[in-house]
């Protein structure tokens, strides 16, 4: 089979990977920071282990501010119901992912703008500093778009930020381990990530980095083998946001993942994902009745690239894809309808989205073009 929906979750994943996740499970498998117990002390420095990798990869230098949580989506909830409160001004992009949209939609008394930008180049700086207010409290961008592979323009937004004194919140969902991220140099708040995508590690993880300037209210209370005397949910980081049980396992896949991505080279990755997203849209353009959203191909091209074909529904072309052709795509919104209304593609069942990963194969990339090719002749 060819997988080429690595947008939505990454696989294969290194071997490394797999081997730290079974070590967990077998030997190192005590309840991480809670027993003295020599399991329970193992399992606690595999948790560690994995915030120390993932601060050191974002450029984070108080390891504390890493905060692990089940997925993106997770991380991104924390950051906006911790975050904000009724009177408050938010500015997003049309690009976002439902687990941006819908908090923000679900918070009562909050004003949500959404800058002006266009599905090439992204939001639009100016366009996005004349929405400024006097109370808007927060900007949270989607880093790269998992419709169209748009890169927004986090660092010179960061700048703004900072200059004009709103936080800042970045969805890394389809950045992290791909593009360079350093939170630091690029004035980022928060930084919502998921570790089963670029991090290539397992389903379950993910984390938000939460700055100095950034007070967030605990999305939930509750054990955390700290403070016990109290029934006040501890003020320190991470324990703060960190209730019950950490995924042991999946976090020991997540520090091999992200140690991968350091030894292998996230500019390295980047330009292998362009190469591979730059062969399948010149391959997609020379196919007639193939239509293309998204940036045109380029060095550091993100490796999400989305169609249409004519004559198909675009679930029908995916099915056909896997059922005939063994080659797994995604089809549909992409639970990111804004960037579809942007596309004009909301009514009209979406895109046939193909992404590849870090271990496809120029061949693989053939294969799935002869097969797009294919279906046109019927
Ligand atoms: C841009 C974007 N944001 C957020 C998410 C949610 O990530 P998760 O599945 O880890 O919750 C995704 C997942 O596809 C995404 O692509």
């Amino acid at each position: 089979m060819i997988y080429l929906d690595n947008a939505a979750t990454s696989w294969p994943k290194p071997e490394t990977v797999y081997a730290a996740a079974d070590k967990a499970l077998r030997g190192q498998s005590g309840n991480p920071g809670r027993s003295g117990h020599k399991l329970s002390l193992a399992a606690g420095r595999v948790v560690e282990e994995a915030r120390l990798w993932t601060a050191r990869l974002f450029g984070v230098s108080a390891p504390e501010r890493v905060v692990f949580t089940a997925n993106a989506t997770e991380a991104l909830n924390l950051a906006l119901h911790g975050l904000l409160a009724p009177g408050a001004h938010v500015i997003t992009d049309a690009l976002a992912h439902n687990s941006v949209a819908r908090p923000l939609a679900a918070l009562t008394g909050v004003e949500v703008s959404r800058a002006p930008g266009d599905p090439e180049r992204g939001v639009d700086l100016d366009g996005l500093a004349a929405l400024w207010r006097p109370n808007t409290a927060l900007v949270v961008m989607t880093h790269i778009s998992n419709v169209t592979g748009t890169e927004n323009p986090v660092r010179e937004i960061g700048a703004l930020c900072r200059a004009r004194g709103a936080l800042f919140l970045v969805d890394a969902a389809q950045s992290a381990g791909v593009a360079p991220i350093d939170v630091e140099a690029m004035n980022i708040d928060l930084l919502a990530f998921p570790g089963h995508k670029g991090l290539l590690g397992p389903q379950g993880t993910g984390g938000l980095y939460v700055g100095a300037a950034a007070r967030l209210r605990p999305l939930k209370q509750g054990g955390t083998g700290s403070f016990s005397e109290s029934v006040q949910q501890p003020r320190r980081l991470p324990d703060r946001y960190e209730s019950g049980t950490a995924n042991t396992a999946g976090l020991a896949g997540l520090t091999a993942g992200i140690r991968y991505i350091m030894e292998t080279g996230v500019a390295r990755i980047r330009a292998r994902e362009a190469e591979l997203a730059n062969r399948l849209l010149q391959g997609l353009a020379d196919i007639p009745g193939v239509r293309l959203y998204g940036p045109p191909p380029g060095p550091s091209r993100a490796g999400v690239v989305s169609f249409t074909l004519a004559g198909y529904d675009a679930a029908e072309a995916a099915f056909i894809l896997d059922d005939s052709f063994d080659i797994a795509v995604r089809a549909g919104l992409h639970c990111a309808p804004g960037a579809h209304a942007a596309l004009g593609t909301l009514e009209t069942g979406g895109t046939v989205r193909v992404s590849p990963g870090c271990f496809t194969t120029a061949a693989e990339i053939d294969r799935c073009l002869e097969a797009v090719a294919e279906l046109t002749k019927h």
